[in-house]
């Protein structure tokens, strides 16, 4: 695990962006497992002020999204599809074909997690983008999910419940009880990770992650046993690494 402490926001989205490039460059053909939340925003505004430039393309890439909100409507503002196609898919070149994102309106939901499962399996995600819950979640993985999980459901925390209220007008009652995510055996299969940590709130988990015991406790400690992680902290959230 190599851990880069940034000194603020866009500092963090850059390296990581950095990072990113070397897999976009090596492998215009890249699968990319992506991410929503407030973190991997920078990331992807340097994805795109790189595409616009003329640096890189996505026409090749397929993308693999790590979760979706049970029950909330596509078009909603919130779904993690609405959040990917107006942060990112709107503005690079990646085929709307070739991006997926967890069906959370499916009738048999296990069902379609366990078709999301066997498609990446089949598309090999070579750099997956991570976040971190306060509680040390990645993807919705919360604490106590077994690592050797696939796409699965999952019963929102009241405490994730409550760090996405901000998304939906501070009203935890609106915010959906329940997820679709990749499972915690199906991130561990990236060939690489890229984990974004920002502000004082992650600090807690971003030392649980590196230092702590691998533990279910922490999901993302799993990491430690990943041959080829990268972690990219703001001042804030690495603010127990010294
Ligand atoms: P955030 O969420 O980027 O909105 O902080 C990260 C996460 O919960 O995984």
């Amino acid at each position: 695990m190599i851990v880069i402490q940034a000194k603020d926001y866009d500092e963090m989205s850059l390296k990581a962006y950095e990072a990113m490039k070397i897999v976009l460059t090596e492998k215009p053909e890249a699968v990319l497992g992506l991410a929503t939340g407030s973190t991997p925003i920078g990331l992807y505004k340097c994805m795109i002020a790189d595409y616009k430039a003329g640096a890189v393309s996505y026409k090749n890439t397929t993308s693999i999204n790590l979760d979706e909100y049970v029950g909330l409507p596509v078009t909603h503002p919130e779904s993690y599809r609405s959040f990917m196609n107006r942060n990112l898919f709107d503005h690079i070149d990646i085929k709307p074909e070739n991006t997926h994102v967890p069906d959370g309106l499916a009738e048999d939901l296990q069902k379609a997690a366990d078709e999301y499962t066997a498609f990446a399996a089949a598309h090999p995600i070579d750099v997956q983008i991570l976040g971190i819950g306060a509680n040390g979640h990645i993807g919705f993985n919360e604490p106590g999910t077994p690592f050797d999980s696939h796409t699965h459901v999952v019963t929102l925390k009241e405490g994730t419940r409550r760090d996405n209220a901000r998304f939906f007008d501070n009203d935890i009652s609106l915010v959906p009880t329940h997820a679709v995510t990749l499972g915690m055996q199906d991130i561990m299969n990236a060939k690489a990770v890229i984990l974004l940590a920002s502000g004082a709130g992650k600090a807690d988990a971003v030392a649980k992650m590196i230092k702590g015991p691998v533990s279910t406790d922490c999901p993302a400690s799993i990491l430690q046993t990943h041959p080829n992680v990268l972690v990219v902290t703001d001042e804030a959230a690495g603010y127990y690494l010294n």
